[in-house]
């Protein structure tokens, strides 16, 4: 099986949709996140809605790429970087290949529709926000506090990677973080992420190193056991 990098369009949401739902449904965490009467199919469909709105905005600081099955066509997997302000608006675009095309007015109207129809208040529906609020407070604050002062400002982030349960383990992962790992090192830019159990290792052999970890026990929400965060930092090579 080969695979290859492929740059992103709103077209692919419901495979993107798929792709990360199928890898995020294995963590008990995620899984809890839902209400119990929520199928994977309903989330899935409801993400594919979302995601072209998604897709669209902050495109001068996001960029997105999937990995692709070169026999099927099929999407196997989805990264999405935030580049540092500095180079969000640069002539010329900084990595183009990796950025959505612009919408239409026409079509940005249509996506927003879309998101709304499926959202709660801009909220994804089913999601037990309490839960939700309650595993993410932490990490909003240690992320708060890495972040404060100059130098991460500067920084390229890993906003979010994921390879469907089925194509994992292929090196389709380590595919997709080196092509961003490589503007990071061009710019001279620190890469950051805030990784979950399952990702921590990959980005270790990248270089990366934890700088702090939140883990949340759960319990009261009926988590059966505790879930760890790793807040990752590389630095560029020359
Ligand atoms: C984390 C995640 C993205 C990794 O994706 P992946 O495509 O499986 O990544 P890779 O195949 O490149 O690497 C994963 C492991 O497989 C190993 N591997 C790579 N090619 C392999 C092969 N041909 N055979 C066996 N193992 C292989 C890698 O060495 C790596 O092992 P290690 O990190 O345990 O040492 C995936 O597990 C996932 O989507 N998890 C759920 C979502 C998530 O947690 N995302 C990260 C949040 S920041």
């Amino acid at each position: 099986m080969s695979f290859s990098i492929k740059s992103v369009d709103v077209a692919l949401a419901p495979s993107i949709a798929k792709a990360m739902v199928s890898a995020r449904w294995a963590e008990p965490h995620w899984k809890a996140l839902f209400e119990s009467t929520t199928t994977p199919t309903q989330i899935v469909y409801d993400l594919s809605q979302r995601l072209p709105w998604n897709l669209i905005n902050n495109r001068t600081t996001k960029r997105h790429q999937v990995a692709i099955d070169n026999a099927t066509g099929q999407v196997v997997a989805y990264i999405r970087w935030i580049l540092p302000t500095h180079l969000a608006s640069t002539d010329p675009v900084v990595w183009p290949e990796a950025q959505v095309a612009e919408a239409t007015p026409e079509d940005r109207a249509v996506y927003e529709q879309m998101f709304k129809a499926v959202s709660d208040d801009g909220k994804v529906q089913g999601m037990r926000m309490d839960l939700l609020e309650y595993l993410n407070t932490p990490l909003e604050e240690m992320d708060a506090k890495i972040n404060e002062g100059g130098p991460f400002l500067c920084k390229l982030s890993l906003d979010y990677l994921t390879t469907a349960t089925e194509y994992q383990r292929r090196g389709i992962g380590a595919m997709l973080l080196k092509a961003g790992l490589e503007v990071a090192d061009a710019h001279g830019l620190r890469s950051y992420v805030t990784s979950s159990a399952a990702g921590a290792k990959l980005y270790q052999n990248h270089g990366y190193k934890t700088v702090e970890t939140v883990t949340m026990d759960y319990s009261q929400f009926g988590g059966t056991e505790p879930v760890s965060d790793y807040f990752m930092i590389r630095e560029p090579r020359q």
